[in-house]
């Protein structure tokens, strides 16, 4: 390629000399395979990759778990790494009702593949706001909550997040101390500030409420404070009824906004209305906040991504164009959601029948991880394992935060073929009747031979 500048001025030689080396010019920069240089741009035009520089990513931390899960040919190995629910067979499961709801959508020939509007399907829009913040809820009466359909919770979080960025006042979000890994990385991502506040006592393996009041108290005036809605992740450790309430009142008085992320409204104790119960306390007093709403666990929906962001604003007025505003974030991101996880879920929640099935097979999943905690429990107590493993009992939802250590935990994996986080936490939605006896030698043999 000829490419001819000429100046007299330095600048502009410099920018000539610059302009040279991206077409490839004769003034090249020399190829060192050893220097930094192969790496500039010259050498992926030359014929090198233009992103010959990049260092291969560590895998995601809780993804990247069943990863190395599928590459292992142990038969024995145990995936108790992902929070994605198991039979007793440890198989994936479809609901029975999700697949009647995918029935009748594919028997229904008038449906068309067209594009959602920008906030999604307005009927399931309604109907999780309504699930979520309840069927009687003032702020719903009142037209002063806005719901867009998301990307599962991930999305919904993600587009709060950026709606926030935007047009909030306050930049920064305070998040718990341990939280679900991807939080931090929303939240950064889209322009946040974020910090973090005491939540998990390693010592009791409960609530650190004092850490929590004393962290939240001193948070600057109007920040926005990341909620565990239910079923903390990774701890399995939620406030009591009473210590919400504090936190209530303590949000309120310094202006605080509460952001819930809410993965397992009825997954955690088996009914929908006691897992709603947190963000319905801050709803009822009248003022603002953000919800972000999964179905991937409560209905098996995973990989469908369908989930809802609802911002409960002071009024009706304010709600609408926040609800414009949140559509200028969508369109650039995605445009508009996918169209079958959202049918399947309005579909369940319109008929009466189709969702008293639901909530059945909800409990059923719930009391069968409920059941999961008992036997562990009592496996590791039978076992003579040394230390108090009642936290397994108590903590609530998905996932228990089991003490184990990182060596402990690749200990496990290396000698037992379990997979789990290195934080030690595991899936109990993973474990089955017939895994107990192994993960109790597993944990037994870690935290009687490594430290
Ligand atoms: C988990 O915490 O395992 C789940 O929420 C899955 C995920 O995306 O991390």
């Amino acid at each position: 390629m000829d490419f001819e500048f000429s100046s007299s001025s330095s600048s502009d030689r410099r920018i000539g000399t610059l302009l040279r080396h991206l077409v490839g010019g004769s003034e090249s920069l020399a190829m060192d395979p050893r220097s930094s240089v192969a790496a500039s741009p010259t050498s992926g035009i030359a014929g090198g990759s233009v992103f010959a520089h990049l260092v291969q990513a560590p895998e995601d931390p809780i993804l990247g778990v069943t990863v190395a899960y599928n590459k292992d040919p142990s038969p024995s190995k145990l995936n108790l790494g992902v929070g994605a629910y198991r039979t007793e067979d440890g198989k994936p499961l479809v609901l029975n009702v999700v697949r009647k709801a995918e029935q009748q959508i594919i028997n229904d020939r008038s449906r068309v593949k067209e594009y959602l509007p920008i906030v999604g399907l307005a009927e399931f829009n309604k109907l999780s706001a309504k699930l979520i913040l309840g069927a009687d809820s003032p702020a719903i009466r009142e037209n002063r909550v806005t719901t867009v359909q998301c990307l599962s919770g991930t999305g919904s979080l993600r587009v709060g997040a950026e709606f926030l960025a935007k047009h909030y006042h306050e930049k920064t979000i305070y998040i718990p101390v341990p939280t679900w890994g991807n939080h931090p990385k929303i939240f950064a991502l889209a322009g946040l500030s974020v910090k973090t506040y005491r939540y998990y006592d390693p010592a009791t393996r409960g609530l650190n409420f004092k850490g929590l009041l004393e962290d939240l108290g001193s948070a600057s005036s109007g920040a926005i404070v990341l909620l565990h809605a239910c079923a903390h992740n990774p701890t399995g450790v939620d406030p009591t009824v009473q210590q919400w309430e504090q936190i209530r009142q303590l949000l309120r008085s310094k202006g605080l906004m509460p952001f819930f992320d809410s993965a397992y409204q009825g997954f955690a104790s088996g009914n929908l209305e006691s897992d709603a119960q947190s963000i319905r306390m801050f709803v009822a007093d009248g003022g603002e906040c953000l919800v972000a709403q999964s179905f991937a666990k409560n209905m098996g929906l995973y990989g469908e991504r369908v989930g809802a962001l609802s911002i409960v604003c002071k009024a009706a007025d304010v709600a609408g164009r926040v609800e414009s505003q949140l559509k200028l974030v969508i369109r650039p991101m995605y445009s508009n959601p996918p169209i079958h996880g959202a049918s399947i879920v309005a579909a369940i929640l319109r008929d009466r029948n189709m969702f008293n099935e639901w909530t059945l097979e909800l409990k059923a999943m719930a009391d069968r991880i409920i059941s999961m905690r008992k036997q562990l429990f009592d496996a590791l107590r039978a076992r003579g394992t040394p230390g108090d493993w009642s936290h397994i009992v108590k903590q609530i939802g998905m996932f228990t935060f089991t003490g184990l250590n990182t060596a402990q935990v690749s200990f496990m994996t290396k000698e037992y073929h379990i997979y789990m986080t290195s934080d030690g936490r595991i899936s109990m939605a993973g474990l089955s009747s017939k895994t107990v006896p192994h993960l109790t030698e597993a944990i037994h043999a870690a935290v009687t031979r490594v430290a």
